[in-house]
C-alpha cells in the first residue's frame, strides 16, 4: 500500500529525478525487509477473535489476560498470516484446579478443506497433577498426529516460552529452548509437509472437559472460575502474507540457515531426554488407532 502511494507522488520526471532515486532505494529497502523488523505487540499484530469482554490488556498492554468463565472462553489471532519463520510467546497457564480447561497456541492456515495446522494445546489438571502439552500437526488437511508430554515444571507458577520453528527442513516445537517435537520434511518419501499455505498465529482459552483431562473423566469445577491465563513477549519472525512473494523462498532468511535445518547436538540431547522421560502418549506407538504405523514415524530426527 505504501509503495503504491509513493509511486503516485514521486512519479518519475526530470525534475523529480532525485525523488525517483530515493523512491527506488526505498523500494529496495522495503522489499528486503519482508521480515517483521520489530518485536510483535498485541495491539499492532493481533486482534480478538472471540469474546472481547474476556480479554484484557494489563501492564500497559504488555501482558494479555485471557478469561474463561461459565459465560465464555476467548481467543485472539494475528492480523496477518506468515509463511515460514518462528513464533514464540511467554505463557503463564491457569493455576490450581485447571482440569477441563484447554489453553491453545497454534498456527493455522484457516482453510476448511486443506488445512495446515501446528498445535500446542495445554490440558489443565486437578491441583497438584501435571499439566499435559499436546502437540499435533495437520499437513494438507490430515491431522491425527497427537503427541503428549507432561511438563517437568509447574507452567502456572511462572511464564515460560513456547515456540514453533517452521522452515523448509522441519517443524520444531520448543518449551524454553527444549525441543519437545520434531516433524521433518520428508516429502521426498511422499510424506505431506505444510509448505503451500501461509498460517496465522492463534490462541484460545476454552472449556473442553469432555476430553481434555484424563480423557474427559475430570470435569471442570466452575466454583473455581473465572480461570485466567497470561501471555506476553509476542515474537513473530516470518514472511508476512500478503507481502513480497520472494520472501518465503529466500534461503537467506535466518530461520532457513544451516543452524536451523536440523537439531544441534545440545538440542538433540535435550530432545532425547524429553522423549525418554516425559512423553506420555505418541500416536506413532498407538497400535489400536494405527495398526499400520504412519510412515513419518520412521523418519527419526
Ligand atoms: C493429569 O494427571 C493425571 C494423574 O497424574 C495424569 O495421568 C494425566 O496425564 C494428567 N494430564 C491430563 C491432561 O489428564
Amino acid at each position: 500500500m505504501f509503495i503504491h502511494t509513493s509511486m503516485a507522488i514521486f512519479y518519475p520526471s526530470r525534475n523529480h529525478g532525485v525523488f525517483y532515486l530515493l523512491f527506488l532505494l526505498l523500494l529496495i529497502l522495503v522489499s528486503s525487509m519482508c521480515v517483521l523488523g520489530r518485536p510483535a505487540t498485541f495491539q499492532q499484530d493481533f486482534r480478538v477473535t472471540w469474546s472481547d469482554s474476556h480479554i484484557k490488556q494489563i501492564d500497559q498492554g504488555r501482558t494479555i489476560q485471557l478469561v474463561l468463565d461459565q459465560g465464555s472462553g476467548c481467543g485472539f489471532a494475528s492480523k496477518v498470516k506468515y509463511m515460514f519463520g518462528r513464533v514464540s510467546m511467554k505463557i503463564k497457564l491457569v493455576p490450581g484446579d485447571s482440569a477441563g480447561t484447554v489453553t491453545a497456541f497454534y498456527m493455522n492456515s484457516d482453510t476448511d478443506s486443506v488445512r495446515d495446522e501446528l498445535d500446542f494445546e495445554f490440558l489443565g489438571n486437578r491441583t497438584g497433577q501435571p499439566y499435559t502439552v499436546q502437540t499435533n500437526i495437520y499437513a494438507h488437511g490430515k491431522g491425527n498426529r497427537e503427541q503428549r508430554v507432561n511438563l517437568w515444571f509447574d507452567p502456572s507458577a511462572d511464564f515460560h516460552t513456547y515456540s514453533i520453528l517452521w522452515n523448509h527442513h522441519h517443524i520444531v516445537f520448543y518449551v524454553d529452548e527444549i525441543p519437545i517435537r520434531v516433524y521433518k520434511n520428508n516429502e521426498a518419501k511422499g510424506i505431506p509437509y505444510p509448505k503451500l499455505q501461509a498460517m496465522g498465529v492463534f490462541s484460545t482459552l476454552w472449556e473442553a472437559d469432555n476430553w481434555a483431562t484424563r480423557g474427559g473423566l475430570e470435569k471442570i469445577d466452575w466454583s473455581k472460575a473465572p480461570f485466567y491465563a497470561y501471555y506476553k513477549d509476542f515474537d513473530i519472525e516470518g514472511c508476512a502474507i500478503p507481502g513480497p512473494v520472494s520472501c518465503a523462498s529466500n534461503p537467506t532468511n535466518w530461520w532457513e540457515g544451516a543452524a536451523y535445518q536440523a537439531l544441534n547436538a545440545i538440542e538433540a540431547r535435550r530432545y532425547r531426554w524429553v522423549r525418554i522421560n516425559h512423553v506420555i502418549y505418541d500416536y506413532c506407538q498407538d497400535k489400536s488407532r494405527f495398526p499400520v504405523t504412519p510412515p513419518e514415524c520412521f523418519s527419526g530426527i
